[in-house]
């Protein structure tokens, strides 16, 4: 709470300018009333914009089933798809309209319009139908950014198919593990990606998990070339161009129902293996497609840049769908922010006239880092808006990004969603909300949130609590694919009065604007990213060397938290204050840190891993966390450590191995 209580200190209020407010989409008044609208007909209000921002095939005759709650489904007999939605709809007003502004790591600019993205959505969903794939069938996509991967996915979504983006920088091990619990038919990949100048292999990994075994369900790989990488072709491998040549680049959507999956996006819970979230057709896209309109008050004249990766969920709202479900021009970018330098986000912005700019806080810390003053030397006229998220915006970051970045001209919509809410649940609406750094605000219009103790009761302002959602909406996650168990459990939990427990903490203050804690669960935020401390440990005590490991994390400057692992090795200890000693515990660090990059992903490698004789554990045999936290944070050790089997291990685990 100390933290919180620090950020709630923060008084000040940035009002929407005249300028601003007099072209918004939405302003106070209206948004006073759409408030409104959702509280006395919650039903009516999302099947009145369900038909306004969606096109059907089939309109829908019930909005919402709650007839095997939490298993809700919206607008259920209703038949629509969702590139059709996303570019067909566009084709007849705005088809020479710019779709997407791709920009590659090393520069070079490619444009594209919707008439041009239809044809090879429809060319490469042609090619899907020809090797025999059929709707239902799951697909996955481990592709670097660029259009490719955004027509592998809307050439799914034209077809039914259910896609599973693994992002590009998850392990082997990582993409077997959803390769296999998606039992999927293809994988689209890529020969390698640019990142910084530099060819990074990716089909290689690709090869590597279908080794690993129990991917027998794939028949066929499709390599897209970017690279000049020499790359093994096997048998059941097609290079994209080869894949797609001599077919049609018209193709008739498949109508599915509403509530047919889009598809599964796989993110990591307080347990040991990742879940796949999985997502409806229909409900998805209308928040998604409100959300740009609403949260980013989209024009037609804006050029939209998020700069999320295709492989977490916010590539997939913010650059996959919502802005084609809006008919929008975006950007999206290869690269890195930092390469050739750390400028490069503000040429962009200066070269292609970004009017709205969407990143992570952890991107803002790390280029105030390398160049606060950066932003001054570019021309950053074109922007009008600029949005956070993925975890909390600090002040001091939010500050710089209104002042530098946004020349105080810009609202600053900090988002606060999740993998399994689909779209914004908390953000400013930004003609019509007063902002305050550091607060994601307050609920996007219809969504029900409050903070809730421990048995579900409602807290007063000023009281931090549990962040729960009390009324299902269209775009929140169906079930965890295999495991409607763990959905149930895991997110609607009994004490909760059937609410949806989003597992962050939170307080409001007594403008009831929402400050979100950090997670309540086993669960890190590092970058933006979302790791499992599980996940971290069951991939330590996988090596060799290793009998027992704690992960916790600790605030980072720049990452939000870092991961420190507590590891307990099978053999002796190594004498850490002698040379010979100490060089043995570098290597075995080294070691692990490679192997859990192996087994997840670099993301998930530990920024810190202290080795000991035991771990800290009750006389019960629990392992004390939240003393492993505060060692790790190097905080004076205040718990109560009587109840501690070997409190003797204390020192041991507060030394650093540099
Ligand atoms: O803890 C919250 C944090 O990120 C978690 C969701 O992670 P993920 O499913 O990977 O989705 C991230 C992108 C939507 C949340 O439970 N988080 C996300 N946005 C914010 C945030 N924390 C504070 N402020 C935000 N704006």
């Amino acid at each position: 709470m100390s933290s919180i209580n620090s950020l709630i200190l923060e008084k000040r209020l940035f009002e929407p300018s005249e300028k601003f407010k007099n072209q918004a989409n939405i302003n106070a008044q209206t948004y006073a009333a759409l408030c409104e609208e959702a509280r006395d007909d919650y039903e009516g209000y999302w099947s009145r914009l369900a038909k306004i921002f969606l096109e059907w095939k089939k309109p829908f005759s019930q909005t919402l089933d709650k007839s095997n709650a939490p298993f809700y489904k919206w607008f259920a007999d209703g038949e629509i798809n969702a590139s059709y939605n996303c570019i067909d709809r566009h084709i007849d007003q705005n088809g020479d309209k710019t779709a997407i502004i791709f920009e590659s790591d090393d520069g070079k600019v490619t444009s594209i319009s919707y008439r041009t993205l239809l044809s090879k959505v429809s060319q490469f969903a042609n090619s899907l139908k020809s090797a025999g794939l059929k709707t239902g069938d799951r697909v996955i996509i481990y592709l670097p950014m660029s259009i490719e991967a955004v027509v592998a996915m809307q050439a799914c979504a034209r077809l039914g198919l259910i896609h599973s983006v693994v992002f590009g920088g998850f392990s082997a091990k990582s993409l077997q593990e959803r390769i296999h619990d998606a039992t999927a038919k293809m994988i689209i990949t890529s020969d390698g990606q640019m990142r910084g100048g530099k060819a990074l292999p990716l089909k290689p990994a690709v090869d590597e998990a279908l080794k690993l075994g129990g991917c027998e369900s794939v028949s066929k790989v499709v390599v897209y070339k970017r690279t000049s990488l020499q790359t093994e072709m096997n048998s059941i491998d097609v290079w994209w161009d080869d894949f797609i040549e001599g077919q049609s680049d018209t193709c008739e959507p498949v109508w599915v129902n509403s509530e047919h999956p889009l598809f599964l996006l796989y993110t990591s819970g307080s347990t040991g293996t990742p879940k796949g979230v999985q997502h409806s057709t229909g409900g998805y896209l209308l928040q998604v497609a409100l959300s740009m309109l609403w949260t980013f008050d989209i024009k037609d004249s804006d050029i939209f840049w998020c700069t999320a990766d295709v492989g977490w969920i916010t590539g997939h709202s913010y650059v996959a769908y919502g802005p084609l479900a809006v008919g929008a021009t975006q950007v999206i970018f290869e690269g890195i922010p930092t390469y050739p330098d750390a400028g490069r986000f503000w040429d962009m912005i200066e070269r292609h006239q970004v009017s709205i700019f969407y990143t992570a806080p952890t991107a803002i810390r790390s280029l105030i880092k390398l160049g606060a003053d950066l932003p001054n030397k570019y021309d950053l006229s074109s922007l009008r808006l600029l949005g956070s998220v993925g975890e909390p915006i600090n002040p001091e970051a939010w500050m710089w990004f209104y002042e530098t970045v946004g020349k105080c001209l810009c609202p600053i919509v900090d988002t606060w969603w999740q993998t399994e809410t689909g779209a914004h649940m908390l953000t400013p609406i930004p003609g019509a909300t007063s902002l305050k750094p550091g607060s994601c605000c307050k609920a996007f219009p219809g969504i029900q949130l409050a903070i809730v103790d421990e048995a579900g009761n409602q807290l007063k302002n000023g009281e931090g609590g549990v962040l729960v959602i009390q009324k299902p909406w269209p775009s929140m996650i169906r079930t965890i694919w295999n495991n409607p168990q763990r959905y149930q459990s895991g997110y609607f939990p009994p004490d909760y009065q059937g609410a949806y427990l989003a597992g962050d903490g939170a307080v409001k203050d007594e403008d009831g604007y929402f400050w979100i804690m950090g997670r309540i669960d086993d669960v890190l935020n590092v970058s933006g990213h979302r790791l499992g401390t599980m996940e971290i440990e069951s991939a330590l005590v996988a090596n060799k060397l290793v009998a027992e490991a704690a992960v916790v994390g600790k605030p980072h400057e720049i990452k939000g938290e870092s991961v420190v692992a507590f590891v307990v090795l099978k053999q002796a200890l190594p004498d850490l204050s002698d040379a010979i000693g100490n060089e043995t515990a570098k290597k075995v660090i080294n070691e692990l840190r490679d192997w859990v990059g192996k087994e997840i992903g670099p993301i998930a490698k530990p920024d810190e891993i202290r080795l000991c004789e035991n771990l800290p554990k009750t006389r019960s045999g629990k392992i004390m966390r939240r003393l492993l936290r505060s060692i790790a944070r190097g905080e004076e050790i205040t718990a109560d450590i009587s109840t501690l089997d070997n409190p003797h291990i204390i020192q041991q685990l507060s030394q650093v191995i540099k």
